[in-house]
This record gives C-alpha cells, sequence and structure tokens, in this order.
C-alpha cells in the first residue's frame, strides 16, 4: 500500500465518522411548543416574520422594538394564529438599561426563557461612509452592546433552561461590503463577542446554544427602500428567511446561512480568492443609482 493511501484511508474513515456523529436532527415544529421566546425587532420585517412562525408553533412570544402601534398588531395576529401567549414591551435598544428591562420583563411575564432571538438595528444610510463618529458609536449601541447586555442578563434563565441565543447577523458580518461601513463594523463585533463567547461556553460546559445567522439580501420593507435600485442581485423572500433562522436556532446550529449555497459560495470564496469576491462585489451596485440617492 502506498504512503499515499496510508494518510487517505484513515482520513476518508474520520471525516466519515465526524459526518456520522455530527448528523442533524431533523427539524419539527413541535420542537418550539410551549418554548418561551424573546424576539426583538418584531415590529417589522424578519422579526415580525419570526413572531408569527413562532406563534403557529405555539410558543410563548415576548416581542418588543420601538413602535407600540405596530407591535400591538403584530401580538394580536401572533394569538390569531395560535401562539401559547404573546406580550409586547416598547422601547429603544439604544439604552441598554431598555435591553435589559425587556430580560426581566420575560422573567416575570413567561417565568423563564428557553430562546433569546436578537434581531433589532437601529436606522443607518445606504451610501459612502461619512466619516460621522458619533453615528458609529450610536450603532454599535443599538447593534451590538444591547446584544450584549440583554445576552448577560438572560444569561441564568438561559442556563436554567439550557436555551439557545440566535444572533441575527448578516454577510455584511463576514465580507466588506460598500456603502454600510458603521452597519458592517456592528455586525463583525456579533461575530467576534458570540463566536468566542461559544468557545468559553464549551470550556465551561455551559448548555446554551449560539446561532449566528448569516443572511444575504431579503425583500424586507426597510431593506427594499434603502437599497433596492442599487443593489443588483434579487431579493429573498423574508417569510423563508425567517423560518431558516427558528430552524437553525432550534437544532442549535452554530451558524445559519441564508440562502444557504449564495452565501456558503461566497464564503468559501472570502478564504480562497478574497480579491474576486470583492471585485464580483463591487460589480452588484448601480452606482449611477446610488448617485441620485
Ligand atoms: N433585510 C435584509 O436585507 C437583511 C440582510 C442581512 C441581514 N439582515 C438582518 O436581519 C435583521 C432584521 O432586518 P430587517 O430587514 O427585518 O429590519 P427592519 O424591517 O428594519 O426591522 C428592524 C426592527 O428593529 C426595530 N428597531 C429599529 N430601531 C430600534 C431601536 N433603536 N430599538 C429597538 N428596536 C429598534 C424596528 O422597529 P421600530 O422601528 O418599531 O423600533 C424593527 O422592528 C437585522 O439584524 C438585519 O441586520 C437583514
Amino acid at each position: 500500500m502506498g504512503r499515499l493511501q496510508k494518510i487517505l484511508i484513515p482520513f476518508a474513515g474520520l471525516v466519515l465518522a465526524f459526518w456520522f456523529y455530527s448528523a442533524r436532527e431533523d427539524f419539527k415544529p413541535e420542537m418550539l411548543k410551549g418554548k418561551r421566546v424573546i424576539v426583538t425587532g418584531a415590529s417589522s420585517g424578519i422579526g415580525e416574520q419570526m413572531a408569527y412562525h413562532l406563534a403557529q408553533m405555539g410558543s410563548h412570544l415576548l416581542i418588543t422594538a420601538r413602535t407600540e402601534a405596530k407591535l400591538q398588531k403584530v401580538v394580536a395576529r401572533c394569538l390569531e394564529l395560535g401562539a401559547a401567549s404573546a406580550q409586547h414591551v416598547s422601547g429603544s435598544m439604544e439604552d441598554t438599561a431598555f435591553a435589559e428591562h425587556v430580560v426581566k420583563e420575560a422573567e416575570e411575564l413567561l417565568g423563564g426563557l428557553d430562546m433569546l432571538i436578537l434581531n433589532h438595528i437601529g436606522s443607518s444610510y445606504f451610501h459612502y461612509f461619512d466619516g460621522d463618529v458619533g453615528h458609529v458609536r450610536k450603532l454599535l449601541e443599538t447593534n451590538f452592546l444591547s446584544y450584549v447586555a440583554m445576552t448577560v442578563s438572560a444569561l441564568p434563565m438561559l442556563k436554567e433552561s439550557g436555551g439557545s441565543i440566535v444572533v441575527v447577523s448578516s454577510m455584511a458580518g463576514k465580507v466588506g461590503f460598500p456603502f454600510t461601513v458603521p452597519y458592517s463594523a456592528t455586525k463583525f463585533a456579533l461575530d467576534g463577542f458570540f463566536s468566542s463567547l461559544r468557545q468559553e461556553f464549551a470550556l465551561q460546559n455551559t448548555n446554551i446554544s449560539i446561532t449566528l445567522c448569516i443572511l444575504g439580501f431579503i425583500n424586507t420593507d426597510s431593506a427594499m427602500k434603502a437599497a433596492a435600485d442599487v443593489v443588483l442581485i434579487p431579493p429573498a423572500p423574508k417569510e423563508e428567511c425567517a423560518l431558516e433562522i427558528i430552524k437553525g436556532g432550534a437544532l442549535r446550529q452554530r451558524e445559519v446561512y441564508y440562502k444557504y449555497a449564495t452565501i456558503k459560495f461566497s464564503l468559501l470564496l472570502r478564504d480562497w480568492a478574497a480579491d474576486l469576491l470583492d471585485y464580483l462585489i463591487r460589480r452588484e451596485y448601480n452606482l449611477e443609482n446610488l448617485e441620485k440617492k
């Protein structure tokens, strides 16, 4: 037997064993039945769709965002769809005290927590970086620090339930995209914080899963308004996106990619041909329309 075969056969065995033992459980909607879930940024977009899916699966929901009237409508719809319970708390995640308050509300209203879905984002601009350091700081507070504050406050309840943290991020948190510099910085920060925390959980045998969701362009109203006339790639549907995030969280996956093939291929290119990926990304914009904004 050649030396190459001596190496290849055990290696193939190892890969097969790893694949076999890490084979994933199938998702079943019953996994969420009766689970106590917080969804942030649930007054619109992907967060709203996640609330509806969870309601249909029979979860207890606590949703949050700033706009009271929209939250009331989402709660009413969740109850119609079959949520075990649905409540809301309104306020701004610019203030970490509010982030902590939401978790305390979950403790009082739900009596514990099984899944923390961190999804909200503060508004930013879609254009060349304007040099406004204050805006970067404010966005870090809303998009990053409030995620940290909610996680810290929720840890005792999540430890008790062996629960899950689901962090909604973006391709702009893995790869450099133009026109979203402050937003992109906040999403890279989430990857650093939560991927490191996942390692510490593993070392300390903390039974809390962390799922980081890497999304491409999704057809939410806000994303379409900000970028539809500039981004040349077609957006993916928010309803399906929301379901994929919930599935990934329930299955305790480390990362969710939506849509899978496009994101996975881009991440492979990032690692093997970063300049080529950067070039391809720059070709995905209509710069004439950007200048008209
Ligand atoms: N859509 C995309 O193309 C896309 C692509 C990649 C990643 N993502 C990620 O997916 C997630 C959801 O995006 P989306 O498109 O669904 O966004 P969206 O429709 O704009 O929803 C954002 C949510 O956050 C809330 N929010 C805004 N400012 C807030 C604040 N200061 N404090 C508390 N809540 C606040 C909004 O409600 P109020 O205004 O009522 O507060 C709303 O419920 C985000 O994490 C985003 O980065 C989206």
